[in-house]
């Protein structure tokens, strides 16, 4: 656990990415050519991948800055096909409701373009699931709770570095959030001070699989920066 009686105490930097200024502008074109590769898939091939590249993918997460240093998430990674199946049948029934209106017109219209509906066979289909927990709230080991600060923000970064790291390895993701997900709780065996962010079907693309065209459409730098 974070201690919460640590002493500030300064040390030396340790090893850091050191390249040279003159080479920032290649590495910075390289990195962007690389992610400009990334998409989200719903069409998983059921090629395996080995746990150990999962595990490194998530110990690279967890590397993130988080507030305080205080680490607030839990990674669980599934390839048990039982165990995805009883998470595929729980998302499906809460999309079904989604679907047949339970989300209100606007959110289905802004998913038009993306053409999602109920069937969750990519849950079933990737070799990998990786479900995000964020800790709400930290707990000691007596049971008495403490506060975490900077929660979304902490796990969002963190799952930013996830799918960054499995796209350099070649690896595929989705970003699958069903509404609501407290059945992910039960099926993962977390605590209350958990909830679930989202279900990462992890894997590689069929030969022959598709993306939504309205997802390849990205904004403009004009759009999304500003520089003073
Ligand atoms: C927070 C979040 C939730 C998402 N939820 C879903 C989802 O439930 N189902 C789905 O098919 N895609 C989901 N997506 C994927 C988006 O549709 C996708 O990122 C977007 O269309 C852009 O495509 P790209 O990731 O290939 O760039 C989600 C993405 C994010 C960031």
């Amino acid at each position: 656990m974070v201690s919460h009686h640590q002493k500030y105490h300064p040390v030396p930097l340790p090893a850091y990415n050191s390249i040279r200024p003159e080479k920032a502008q290649s590495e910075a074109d390289n990195f962007f050519k690389r992610m400009s590769k990334r998409h989200s898939i719903r069409d998983f091939s059921n090629t395996n991948i080995d746990e150990n590249v999962i595990r490194t993918a998530i110990k690279t997460a967890a590397r993130a800055p988080s507030g305080a240093n205080q680490q607030p998430w839990h990674f669980v990674a599934i390839k048990d096909a039982k165990m995805k199946h009883k998470i595929r049948d729980a998302a499906e029934a809460e999309e079904q409701k989604f679907y047949n209106g339970g989300s209100g017109d606007e959110w289905l219209a802004a998913l038009e373009p993306i053409g999602t509906g109920p069937n969750k066979s990519h849950i079933t289909t990737a070799p990998w699931l990786i479900v995000v927990f964020a800790q709400r709230y930290g707990l000691r080991d007596d049971g008495s709770r403490y506060k975490h600060y900077y929660v979304p923000e902490s796990v969002g970064i963190a799952t930013g570095i996830l799918i960054t790291a499995l796209h350099n390895c070649g690896l595929s993701t989705l970003t699958h959030t069903p509404n609501p997900m407290s059945f992910l709780n039960g099926l993962c065996q977390r605590p209350k001070n958990e909830k679930p962010v989202m279900i990462m079907p992890v894997g590689y693309p069929t030969p022959n699989a598709t993306v939504p065209q309205a997802s390849l459409y990205k904004k403009t730098e004009s759009d999304i920066l500003s520089i003073f």
